[in-house]
């Protein structure tokens, strides 16, 4: 008997972007699943349960073992370390991690200020490039920082660069590469390893023809 696999994902672009993976993966989800409010969304016929949740909590239900498996930016992997597998990189969600800032400001030499979503990947990257700088953390609109003397610069995602652009900001270092990754619970992974297995299989193929 199939078990029933419980899948943690962002909400937004992330779940609509995976959501269209796992129908190319031969999954059938309702049409109807991304207009949805709920938190919970369980697809009997396919005995899949979605948990939507914030970016950077996919990987703590993960841990926790309340979801089987879970869809998480390599930028959230890369933030916190996790009692986690990550087992398939599914190329969605492209976007990269970057340093950026006013153009041509004259940096404070002394320890310049940093604000980040990503206190941990900022600390060290700039401890590998051999500055001293002080991170100040923040949990969203970083582009802000700058633009009222906060922070001389930041590290944040950068997609299409349109919110860089638009507040007039300009990308000074590129940090990353990132994409959305299947991570999976180790227990789960043990204990429904037929189901996840097929998961897995199932998707990668559907990423390397994607890539074709
Ligand atoms: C992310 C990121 C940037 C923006 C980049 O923010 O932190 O602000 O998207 O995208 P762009 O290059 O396409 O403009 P998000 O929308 O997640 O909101 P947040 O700033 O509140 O974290």
């Amino acid at each position: 008997m199939k078990s029933l696999l419980t899948i943690a994902m962002p909400k937004g672009r992330i779940f609509e972007e995976a959501a269209e993976l796992l129908q190319k993966a031969g999954y059938v989800l309702p049409e109807e699943l991304n207009e949805s409010r709920k938190l919970i969304l369980d697809v009997p016929n396919e005995h899949l349960r979605f948990i939507l949740a914030k970016p950077m909590d996919v990987t703590t239900y993960v841990e926790h073992g309340v979801a089987d498996v879970g869809i998480a930016g390599k930028d959230v992997m890369m933030e916190e370390e996790r009692d986690v597998y990550e087992v398939l990189d599914l190329n969605i969600s492209k976007c990269h991690l970057a340093v950026a800032g006013l153009p041509e400001t004259k940096l404070n030499d002394i320890a310049p200020k940093v604000a980040t979503k990503y206190p941990n990947v900022a600390s060290k990257y700039f401890r590998e490039q051999g500055e001293q700088v002080e991170i100040i953390k923040l949990n969203g609109s970083i582009e802000l920082a700058p633009l009222i003397g906060l922070a001389d610069r930041i590290v944040d995602i950068v997609s299409t660069g349109r919110t860089l652009r638009e507040n007039g900001l300009v990308e000074l270092e590129h940090i990353a590469d990132i994409t959305s990754r299947l991570i999976v619970n180790p227990v789960s992974y043990r204990m429904k390893d037929e189901t996840i297995d097929t998961l897995v299989e199932r998707l990668a193929k559907v990423v390397e023809e994607e890539q074709e």
